[in-house]
C-alpha cells in the first residue's frame, strides 16, 4: 500500500494535490492519504488539525491515514476517528495509557494505529498489539518531510513481522519517513505493508507517476 504524505503538498490547494494521486490512467490510486498533524509541542512544527481534516474528508473519498504527532493524544485522537479519518495512529511516547486511546478510536469507528519514534523499543508493546490495526514505525525523527531515511529501523520491522505472523495478527506494518525510490525495496523486504511517501511523490510534478514507480519497486 502507497500513503502519500500531504506535508509536501501544497497547502493552499489541498483537494486538488489529493485529486492528483486519486485513480489515474497510469496508476489504480493510492491506498490511503497520509495526513500528518503536528501541534509544536510534541513535535517542534505545526501543521493542522481537525477542522483542516474535516474539509478534507469532504473534498475526497480516499481513506484519511491521520498520523497525530501531538501531546495528550487521549484528548484529541478519538475525534478525528468520530469525524471519519480511516485509520488514527498517535505516539506511544505521549502517552502513558495507548490501550485506552486505542480503544476510544475504534469505539469512535476508527481503526486505531500505534506510532513510535526510531528511539523507542517495540518490546514493552507486544503484548498490545492486538489493540491495534496499525504499527507506524518512524524513519525520521519526526517533524519534518524530506529528511534521511534511518535503515536501522528495520530491525523492528523485521521483528513486527515476525510477531504478526506467528501469533497470526492482522495489524498492518507501515513505515513513515525518508521513503523513495531508493530505499522502498529494502523497507518492503524487511516486511512493511503500507509506504508513506511525502516529498518522493509531492516533490515534483506528477505526483502519480511518482506513485506508480514506488508501487512497482515495492511490489518487486
Ligand atoms: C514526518 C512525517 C512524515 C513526512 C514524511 O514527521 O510524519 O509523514 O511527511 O516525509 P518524507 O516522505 O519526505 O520523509
Ligand atoms: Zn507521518
Amino acid at each position: 500500500m502507497i500513503a502519500p504524505s500531504i506535508l509536501s503538498a501544497d497547502f493552499a490547494n489541498l483537494a486538488s494535490e489529493i485529486a492528483a494521486v486519486g485513480p489515474s490512467p497510469v496508476d489504480p490510486g493510492v491506498d490511503w492519504v497520509h495526513v500528518d498533524v503536528m501541534d509544536a509541542h510534541f513535535v517542534p512544527n505545526l501543521t493542522l488539525g481537525l477542522p483542516v481534516v474535516e474539509s478534507l474528508l469532504k473534498a475526497t473519498e480516499i481513506p484519511l491515514d491521520c498520523h497525530l504527532m501531538i501531546e495528550d493524544p487521549g484528548r484529541w485522537a478519538p475525534g478525528y476517528a468520530e469525524a471519519g479519518a480511516y485509520n488514527v495512529s498517535f505516539h506511544a511516547e505521549a502517552t502513558d495509557d495507548p490501550v485506552s486511546v486505542a480503544r476510544d478510536i475504534r469505539a469512535a469507528g476508527g481503526k486505531a494505529g500505534l506510532a513510535i519514534k526510531p528511539g523507542t523499543a517495540l518490546a514493552p508493546y507486544l503484548e498490545i498489539l492486538p489493540e491495534f490495526d496499525t504499527l507506524l514505525v518512524m524513519s525520521v525523527e519526526p517533524g519534518f518531510g524530506g529528511q534521511k531515511f534511518m535503515p536501522e529501523v528495520l530491525g523492528k520491522v523485521r521483528e513486527l513481522r515476525k510477531v504478526i505472523d506467528a501469533e497470526q495478527l492482522t495489524l498492518l506494518v507501515e513505515i513513515d519517513g525518508g521513503i523513495h525510490t531508493g530505499t522502498i525495496e529494502e523497507a518492503a523486504e524487511a516486511g512493511v505493508d503500507c509506504f508513506v511517501a511525502g516529498s518522493a511523490v509531492y516533490g515534483g510534478d506528477d505526483p502519480a507517476g511518482r506513485v506508480a514507480e514506488l508501487r512497482r519497486l515495492a511490489a518487486e
